[in-house]
């Protein structure tokens, strides 16, 4: 009965690699994962590069059949307009994105972005048939005050708001403490987390949505500690930050399935 989720590893180069390196690592990547070409099919990998890197990334992909998703670290509330500096869906839409972050930690803390934002951007990505990947997190205050879970799924309540049943979404579970900390939370703590906010989108969506929908476990992951996440049930995939800088680290972390025991 139960839907299989096809594990997802997304990159977040977050404000790191130009046009230039963001090409080499993608084709670096692409040579690393094709010795392991049946382990890497079973894997869906989506990289995030700056804004600027798009454009050539996604030449790269086409040109190269390399089978890798490619998504935006964010996006406007706005369709076009004077908006000076901000990105449209559409514009994202035109260059073959398929996904794009939404309401990462760094964007709610450095750009003052709430809920309401988060929300209004679930519902332009939707809008121009974009998968949100949505980020909620709690910082380490959140955790002494309210526990874990609290937050993350309260901030998940508002950002689905403008999302159906058959809304394609993706949710990254990203406690703030543990993002490029190198203390990852322990699968069990995510597992619990990622756990709850599957409750909240069968609440919110339905049943079907789910089943189908991925929820990824983020913050200091690493080809160390990614399988023993991978192992919990309602852990689909990994959004990584430092991790996925590196050709040989990523690579390692997208073929967790050949780590031992999983
Ligand atoms: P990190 O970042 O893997 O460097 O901790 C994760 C993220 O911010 O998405």
């Amino acid at each position: 009965m139960g839907v299989t989720r096809t594990p997802l590893i997304a990159g977040n180069w977050k404000m790191n690699l130009d046009h230039l390196q963001a090409v080499a690592l993608v084709q670096k990547l692409h040579w690393s994962l094709k010795d392991a070409a049946h382990e890497a099919d079973s894997v869906d990998v989506t990289v995030f590069p700056p804004f600027t890197d798009l454009r050539s990334v996604q030449t790269l992909l086409d040109a190269d059949k390399i089978p890798f998703g490619l998504g935006a670290q964010d996006l406007s509330t706005h369709d076009s307009g004077a908006y000076t500096g901000e990105i449209s869906g559409e514009f994202l839409a035109k260059l073959n994105c398929g996904s794009v972050i939404i309401g990462h930690s760094e964007r709610r803390e450095y750009h003052a972005e709430d809920d309401a934002v988060v929300a209004a951007k679930v519902a332009q990505a939707l809008k121009h048939a974009l998968v949100p990947v949505i980020c909620v997190g709690e910082t380490s205050e959140d955790l002494e005050k309210f526990g874990a879970s609290a937050v993350p799924v309260a901030q998940l309540e508002k950002a689905l708001e403008s999302a159906s049943a058959t809304s394609e979404i993706v949710v990254a579970y990203e406690p703030v403490w543990a993002i490029g900390s190198g203390q990852a939370a322990t699968p069990e703590q995510a597992q619990e987390v990622c756990q709850k906010l599957r409750d909240v989108i069968r609440e919110k969506l339905g049943e079907d949505a789910a089943e189908r929908t991925r929820v990824l476990y983020g913050g200091s992951v690493k080809s160390g500690n990614i399988a023993a996440f991978m192992r919990e049930p309602d852990i689909d995939g990994a959004l990584v930050g430092g991790g996925s800088l590196k050709v040989d680290e990523f690579s390692a972390i997208i073929r967790y399935q050949k780590h031992v025991g999983v």
